[in-house]
């Protein structure tokens, strides 16, 4: 087991800080603390907890800043997307302290005079948390927020690969006055952490954002302690451009989706599926705005896309365009790239490809890169068809001004997530998360604080 980790800067290959590994047996007493910590914690009374999640706000807020350059430094982000990710993560904050005040239960009329019948809710015990590296900041308040409204207490495991911004933001709640024991970070590798997580009887819940087969495997390892679970896993997002779509606003709600963090997104645009009357049109001017954006080092606040993450990223990446072209996709723009194993960075310009077909890779797999494979359909139902062939079901875009598509594709695209005319539905206060492989369970919005509390049902006898 490797005792510490290197966190790089992905767009120098650079150490931007080597951290300790927590030992096993330092998770152990962390959990082990944070359950006794759930005793009282839960006790707080809602506005209480509330008013300490605005001070945690409040403190992240004042601290954008910093936290922005922290997460452009280990995560590659373009520094003005990290910028807006705190505020991002801020709203999470906001809106679950909120929450905290609403999480009522119900008296359900009797079936006799003798009884009352009383539904009350509960936080579920210790949570245990494993976030990403696209979004450090966000991914682990959109889980902290509603724990913590919700009266459970927090233990998060942020990505190995950037760390430094969940250890601030942990830093942050307790300078707000959180308890310490109620929200705190482990540092390590997946594959050393997932299972002590997921072993321990002290865990009543383990939420993760990430891959789907580790989602499956983390599911599998909570079995025997029954957790509850929550999993935001994999997406291929459709994003279909109907024949009446408004062309330019499609090309631009394109671009929003596909390149937000390099296309390291698990809600991106990853098959573009254009009518066959537009796609000529759609394709000339997506590739004219493509090639206006500029790759670099996200610490400069002129560039739109900075490195993927690491060489793992960036061979998928390369593997799914060579296997499209040698399938007959033609190149439009872009594949160039500024590669450098030795010093340990990995730029991929936009690139945009066409005459795509299902039996390409590209079409099959998540690519997490900033790479627009588009392929053409002639009747919505061939759309839709295309789009729902996959095992995922995060989220899906489609571009019209007529109604009736509109609904068609509401109705029939079997995705958690839509975006009608919208590149960007993400938000705190609506819910995010897919169906089938995509995982289960809702983060944000009402729904977003449900899978932190249990129901409890009383019944009370013997009236007069
Ligand atoms: C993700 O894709 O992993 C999260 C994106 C979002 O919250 O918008």
């Amino acid at each position: 087991m490797k005792e510490t980790i290197k966190v790089k800067n992905p767009a120098t290959g650079e150490m931007v800080e080597e951290i300790a590994v927590t030992p096993e047996a330092d998770v152990e007493k962390i959990l082990s603390q944070g359950n006794e910590a759930f005793k009282t914690w839960a006790g707080v009374n809602a506005h209480e907890r509330a008013a300490l999640l605005k001070e945690w706000a409040e403190k992240v807020k004042n601290e954008t800043e910093n936290l922005a350059e922290i997460m452009t430094l280990e995560s590659g982000k373009p520094l003005k997307e990290s910028l807006g990710e705190v505020a991002y993560a801020v709203s999470y904050i906001e809106w679950y302290a909120e929450e905290a005040k609403r999480v009522y239960g119900r008296i359900v009329p009797s079936h006799t005079e003798t009884k009352r019948l009383v539904v009350t809710k509960e936080p579920i015990g210790l949570v245990a948390a494993i976030t990403p590296w696209n979004f450090p900041a966000a991914m682990m308040t959109r889980k902290a927020g509603p724990a913590l409204a919700a009266g459970c207490t927090f233990v998060v495991k942020p990505s190995e690969e950037t760390p430094l911004t969940t250890m601030r933001l942990v830093e942050l709640a307790h300078e707000a006055g959180i308890p310490k024991e109620a929200v705190q970070y482990v540092n390590g590798y997946g594959e050393d952490i997932g299972p002590v997580f997921t072993r321990s009887g002290l865990v009543r819940k383990i939420t993760f954002t990430g891959s789907t087969p580790v989602g499956k495997s983390l599911m599998k390892d909570s079995a025997d302690t029954m957790k509850h679970i929550s999993m935001e896993l994999g997406g291929h997002a459709p994003l279909i451009v109907a024949e009446d779509a408004d062309i330019e606003f499609a090309v631009e709600q394109t671009l929003a989706s596909k390149f937000r963090n390099a296309g390291q997104t698990c809600i991106c645009a990853n098959r573009v599926i254009v009518h066959e009357a537009v796609v000529d049109k759609f394709s000339e001017q997506l590739v004219s705005r493509v090639k206006q954006l500029k790759v670099g080092n996200g610490l400069d606040k002129t560039v739109d896309i900075g490195p993927v993450i690491n060489v793992d990223g960036y061979t998928k990446i390369q593997n799914q365009i060579e296997d499209a072209l040698k399938k007959g996709a033609r190149l439009l723009s872009g594949h160039q790239y500024d590669k450098n194993d030795e010093k340990g960075y990995y730029f991929v310009q936009p690139t945009v490809l066409d005459n795509v077909e299902e039996k390409m890779n590209i079409m099959q797999e998540e690519t997490f890169g900033p790479i627009i494979p588009i392929t053409t359909f002639r009747e919505n139902k061939e759309a839709v068809e295309m789009a729902n062939n996959t095992p995922f079901g995060l989220a899906a875009y489609f571009f019209t001004n007529d109604y009736r598509t509109g609904i068609y594709f509401q109705e029939h695209l079997k995705f958690g997530i839509l975006g009608w005319n919208d590149g960007a539905p993400s938000a705190a206060h609506v819910p995010f998360g897919g169906m089938k492989e995509s995982g289960m369970g809702r983060e944000g919005g009402l729904e977003g604080i449900e899978p932190y509390v249990e129901t409890k049902y009383m019944s009370i006898g013997g009236i007069q």
